[in-house]
């Protein structure tokens, strides 16, 4: 049984260790393909493997079609939306996530873009604190709920939408649940994006919702740039010259923005939320696991093409 792990975006090698470890316990043999350029690598590297290990690598209908043994496809991470799901479905292959598993590694990176963005990213002049300000978390799931316990120990004031999370749940962390999407960004001086890409969610960070909060308003976004209306963004930060965009999934117009808004927009280069080596480990070994108990016992708990 051949596990391949393929990381444009490498595992820290003591993940990778611990999942040789599990697959081999296991009685499997684990390959690497790490730091590939080219997806040519890629499908050659699929063709023998029974089970595959990815984070935001793109396994298209393309690589899933030359991988003739594959028959499960894990996602070591939360958003699946680098994987083809039907072509999966179509070919019988199990696709999965390990979701929770980094999420502490993203909520922490949330607070420290906003204390960068706050300190003028850490140049000289007047900042501003996080104490007392209000803090919209958009989309409750494993991120939002850990952004939202940190910044309590910032004394911020939390609220959150989310329409997929009973209100009980959100309101038993102490957090404020608002009825729409309007009135979270009408009222937090900070809002945390933490929705997938998807057909629903594609750009619908736009103009009139942005502009929607208060003066000083800034937007962090870890999660996905698709989900951001990226010429929107730029007639916003145009018009509104008080707000502030901080990012760790950069906007294909980044040079443009940068350029034109220096102090209020940040990128980081790559992205950097999950690349911790404890968000490696856990998603890491969550995989090998996850696999592992596929194969011995047919487990398919955290199956996403259902
Ligand atoms: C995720 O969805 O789990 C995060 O975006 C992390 O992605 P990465 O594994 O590419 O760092």
């Amino acid at each position: 049984m051949k596990i391949l792990i393929a990381t444009e975006k490498p595992f820290a090698k003591t993940a990778v260790d611990g999942i040789r470890k599990i697959v081999e316990n296991a009685g499997y043999e684990l390959c690497l393909l790490e730091k590939y350029t080219d997806t040519s690598q890629l499908l050659s590297a699929v063709a023998d493997a029974n089970a595959l290990i990815v984070r935001s690598d793109k396994v298209t209908k393309q690589v899933i079609d030359a991988a003739k043994n594959l028959k499960i496809v894990v996602r070591a991470g939360a958003g699946f939306d680098n994987l083809d799901l039907n072509a999966c479905t179509e070919n019988n292959i199990v696709a999965m996530n390990t979701p929770g598993q980094n999420s502490n590694a993203v909520a922490e990176l949330v607070l420290g873009l906003m204390i960068f963005m706050n300190r003028n990213k850490f140049n000289a002049g007047t900042g501003a604190e996080l104490k007392g300000k209000k803090l919209g978390i958009h989309a409750y799931g494993n991120v939002g709920r850990l952004v939202a316990r940190i910044a309590k120990g910032f004394d911020m004031q939390i609220l959150a939408f989310d329409p997929f999370v009973k209100k009980e749940t959100i309101q038993a962390d102490g957090v404020t649940v608002v009825d729409n999407v309007e009135e979270l960004y009408a009222n937090c001086n900070y809002v945390s994006l933490h929705i997938p890409a998807n057909d629903i969610t594609k750009k619908s960070i736009n103009r009139k919702l942005l502009n929607l909060m208060p003066k000083g308003g800034c937007l962090i976004n870890t999660a996905r740039k698709e989900v951001i209306d990226e010429d929107d963004l730029i007639k916003l930060l145009e018009e509104r010259t008080d707000m502030k965009y901080a990012t760790d999934v950069a906007p294909s117009n980044i040079s443009e923005l940068q350029q034109k808004f220096d102090m209020r927009v940040f990128a980081t280069p790559k992205k950097i939320g999950a690349e911790t080596a404890e968000a490696n480990i856990n998603a890491g070994l969550a995989a090998a696991n996850q696999i592992v108990n596929f194969f011995k016992n047919g487990d398919k708990t955290f199956q996403i093409n259902k």
